[in-house]
């Protein structure tokens, strides 16, 4: 296996099994936010590069020493120096970047890249990579998409993210290629904007006993 694949960081998101996707437009939600997915249960996150207030949100999460934070839709080899620069310690692409994966190799920091195709996956394993997310996982066929694409590629760990919830979570969580399963509905972004951090801590737990269940 690649030094990648056998980083703490990937065996942690495996362990853990989910991955919330954050979008997170004040910073000032940052703080509430880490707390309720601690008290969830679930001591990570994936902030994603997409509002002016994300860095620096990504920089509060990522001060607590007991989340693993990420930073997701990185786009750019700078995007992906200023997410690790602030503390992010994976990253996550929508999509296959030859550019970014060498930034992040040359930084040391394990990347999820964004696949939707075999031809993608095998980008992914050229490049020493074995782990991926495949996105968006529920348009590209949800769990029988993930179940086909272990025939060829048996050792791939996936990650799904993009259109999964809670009714759908199990079927993922059942597949044993599944690393961890993304997604923002644990954290969906009218919650921190309405300050329901309460919910956000229901919606993890609930997500959490649904990994216990499927062990
Ligand atoms: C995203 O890019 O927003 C993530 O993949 C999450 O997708 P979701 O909002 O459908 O869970």
């Amino acid at each position: 296996m690649s030094e990648v694949s056998v980083s703490g960081v990937l065996a942690e998101l495996g362990r853990m099994r989910l991955l919330p996707v954050v979008v997170i437009d004040d910073v000032r939600h940052a703080a509430p936010l880490a707390a309720a997915l601690l008290a969830g249960g679930l001591p990570c996150a994936e902030v994603t590069l997409r509002t002016p207030a994300a860095l620096e949100a990504l920089r509060i999460l990522a001060a607590d020493p007991d989340l693993l934070v990420g930073a997701g839709t990185v786009l750019s080899p700078t995007q992906a120096e200023e997410a690790v620069r602030a503390g992010a310690r994976f990253v996550v692409t929508p999509g296959w970047s030859d550019a970014v994966v060498e930034r992040c190799r040359v930084l040391g920091v394990p990347i999820l890249p964004g696949v939707a195709t075999p031809t993608e996956v095998l980008r992914a394993l050229d490049a020493g990579l074995d782990t991926v997310k495949l996105f968006p996982a529920g348009l590209l066929g949800g769990p029988a998409a993930v179940r086909a694409l272990a025939g060829p590629f048996p050792g791939l760990g996936v990650v799904p993210t993009g259109g999964i919830g809670p009714d759908d979570l199990r079927r993922y969580l059942d597949l044993p290629t599944v690393l961890a399963v993304g997604g923002s509905w644990m954290t969906a972004p009218e919650l921190l904007r309405e300050g329901r951090f309460d919910e956000v801590r229901t919606r993890t737990e609930h997500a959490v006993v649904m990994v216990r269940e499927a062990r």
